[in-house]
Parts: structure tokens; sequence; C-alpha cells
């Protein structure tokens, strides 16, 4: 062909240096392309320790559109299973979490499986014939392992061990993840592809104009901070920019805005960057969908305190985030007031960030949708690679590594075992 490049290697190409193609939102073919690469070949988060504490405690989840359970055992071990009862296929819980006892039954025809897995129940079981076995029919396992205070699967067997999947990405998250527990959830369904709000978690560029809060409260916060990529689709971004938040701009917009008159004292210790001058504010967000927003270091060491995210595509143009606000087992109750006042506040389909970016992931799916443009831009900060420490806190280094990942996961080749 005269040397000439495929349209997948000009695609992959153009990914690599911060083009993207706008397909990959619109298409319904990609989606399930990403479910068969992506969501099953990669370590998924599910929950934390702390909420598979006793035997019987539970957590499902819905992973490449296939339902899971993870469970504690007796023997204090965590087990992951495909949720799907092996008799004709009825999921064994329809709850997100629960404990259930020392079985899992059937709702359907009274199966019953021990927190092993094993079948050990099957009414009228004489009328099967001579060759049924129970030993044939114990639900079948799935992967799963633990990093630190996080509880992750995986669909595919030929994963990378957890650690090696996580890569460099096990020291930035060690600083934060040890010693923490759940205090408070929400979740919410935006009309967009999932893909919009991984990509704007780790986006320095829009938070001073798409959220007011931040426009009126930490102007030219991302002066000053970084954007890094990380092997495998992992990446860091950091601020440091100029403290203490300007409350009281903020006070004056909503008052003249929308006449809302709030107490500004309420509103500080509520807000999210909360954090000592100098310290920086950090997203370390894991390939492909988990983002984790801790709190400040204080002496090199993090705040365990911070918000867990992830987003699960409910289809082309509609996805699931999931947020956990989390703490330090050892904080006060008056701390974990203000983490959860903070969660209530800033993040869900209602918070004064979060209900920006939702309204900003609809206008894209919507524009998207046109011929106009065919391509997304994320070429801010031009050097090649993965930027270091020269990197802006606005540079688009995150968004590249994702995407050279994802590219590379789209084609198969990623890392085996
Ligand atoms: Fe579960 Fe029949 S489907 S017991």
């Amino acid at each position: 062909d005269g040397g000439m490049t495929s349209v997948e290697d000009q695609v992959r190409l153009g990914a690599a240096a911060g083009i993207v193609d706008r397909q990959i939102y619109t298409d319904p073919a990609i989606l399930e392309l990403e479910r068969e690469q992506i969501f099953r070949r990669t370590w998924q988060y599910i929950c934390m320790t702390r909420d598979l504490a006793a035997p019987g405690d539970y957590y499902t989840a819905l992973i490449a559109g296939e339902p899971v359970i993870v469970v504690k055992g007796n023997d204090g071990e965590l087990r992951a299973f495909y949720n799907a009862c092996t008799h004709r296929g009825a999921v064994l819980t329809g709850d997100r979490r629960g404990n259930c006892g020392q079985i899992l039954k059937c709702m359907y025809h009274a199966w019953a499986f021990n927190l092993q897995g094993s079948l050990v129940g099957v009414p009228y079981e004489e009328g099967y014939p001579d060759s049924f076995s129970r030993d044939e029919y114990g639900l079948v396992p799935v992967h799963c392992d633990t990093f630190l205070d996080l509880v992750f699967v995986a669909l595919d067997p030929a994963v990378p061990s957890l650690e090696q999947y996580l890569g460099d990405m096990t020291e930035h998250l060690a600083d934060y993840l040890d010693g923490i527990e759940p205090i408070g959830r929400n979740s919410w369904i935006y009309k967009g592809n999932w893909k919009l709000w991984h990509e704007n978690f780790r986006d320095n560029y829009h938070p001073e104009w798409t959220h007011r809060v931040i426009h009126d409260t930490h102007p030219h916060y991302a002066d000053s901070g970084g954007n890094w990529g990380v092997d495998h689709g992992h990446s860091v971004l950091q601020w440091t920019g100029p403290r203490p938040p300007q409350v009281q701009v903020y006070a004056r917009s909503l008052a003249r805005h929308s006449g809302v008159h709030i107490d500004v004292e309420d509103l500080k210790p509520r807000h999210q960057d909360d954090r000592p001058e100098g310290t920086p504010g950090e997203v370390l967000a894991v390939f492909p969908n988990l983002d984790i927003q801790p709190g400040p270091k204080q002496g090199g060491r993090g705040m365990r305190r911070g918000y867990i995210q992830t987003v699960t595509p409910l289809g082309i143009d509609r996805a699931r985030v999931e947020i956990t606000v989390y703490s330090s087992s050892d904080d006060t109750a008056e701390e974990r007031r203000d983490a959860l006042a903070s969660l209530a506040t800033s993040q869900g389909s209602w918070g004064t960030i979060s209900c920006d970016d939702t309204e900003a992931a609809y206008r894209c799916q919507l524009g998207l949708l046109g011929q106009g443009t065919r391509s997304n831009l994320f070429t801010r900060g031009a050097a090649p690679g993965r930027g270091g420490s020269d990197a802006q806190s606005r540079d688009e280094y995150s968004q590249r590594e994702f995407y050279r990942a994802y590219y590379d996961y789209l084609d198969g080749q990623v890392l085996q075992r």
C-alpha cells in the first residue's frame, strides 16, 4: 500500500496525539467493543473491604453487562461469583449490598449456595436423574483481589495481577487508602457517554468556567499543579492554587444572580477543596472508570478522607455515577459529618459541582451527534509522552494517557498474565 497508514492506524495516532474521533461517543457498536475489550479485561472497583466486614456480607455489581457478587466467607476470604443461579439463571439477589447469612438462596426454586459458592441445597433433589451432581452446579467464580482497602474483580481470567495492573499508581494510591471506611454514598444517571464523565474528572481546564462556585471561590486555583499519565491509562491531576477560598464572593454572586442568601460560615467547612495553603488537591484516575479524589496531604501523608467514584455505561448515551465518601477509621464524628456535608453539598446530580458536570456531559452528547466536527481535542500541553513535573494542571496528558490505553484495549494489545 506504498506505506500508507490504515484508517485504524490514523485513529490510533490521532488519539495518542490528543485528537479523538467522535464516533466513540455515539456508536453503539463501540460500546459493545468497550464491554468486551475493556470492561471484561480490566480490574473493576466494587467496594471497600469494610463494606464486607462480616461473614455473609455481600456487594453486587454489573460489569460489561454481567451481574457479579462478592461475598465474605466464614474464613474471612472475599470471593466473587457470577450472580446467576446455576439452575435457570436468576440473580441470587437484586440488592446492591447486604448480608445473606450463611446461604445465598435463589428465590425461584430455592437452590442454596454456601459462602464458598458450593451448591448445598436442592429441594426435591430425588426427582433428578442419577447423573445429577451438586458438584457440577456450584457458583462460577470470578477473580477477586484487594489493594489496601479497595476490593476489585476482573471477569477475564487472563488479566494481569491487580498490583501489576495498577503499576506505578500503587505508589500514589498507597498514600491515601489504608485504614478507610465508607460513610456515605450517592448515585445518579446522566444522559451522556460514560467516557465524558471520566474525561471530565481528569480535566482541570473546565472547572473555573463550568462551576460558578469554583469561579467565585477559587479563581486561578489551577494556575499551579500538574497533570500527568501513569502507566496503563492511569493518571494524576494536581492543583495547588491560591488559598483560602473566597466564599464571600460566591455568597454575593448567589444573592445577585439567584436571590439566594446563604450564611458564609455555613459554606466554609463544606467545600470539598478544604485544604491548607500550599498542599495539593489531587484526582487519581484508574483506567478505565475509577476516580479517587482524596483529602490533601499533610506532612507527606495523605488525609484518609475523600471520594471514590465510578462511572458505568448503561448505553451509548447513558451512564451511572456512583460516589462513596470515605473517612479514616479513626476520624471523629465531627470530621465524618463534615465529609458527608461536603459530599451532599458538592457531589450529586444536585450538587454545586456535579450538577454542572452533568449538564456539560448532556450538552456534549447532544452536540457530538452532529456531523459538523468529527473529532474532540485533548492537545493541551504539547510535549510528547506522559508529561512529567513540567506538565501544567490544565494540560491534557491525563486524557491522552487514557486514550492511549483505550485504543490498546480496543485493539486487544493489552497486558496479559
Ligand atoms: Fe434458581 Fe431455579 S433459577 S433455583
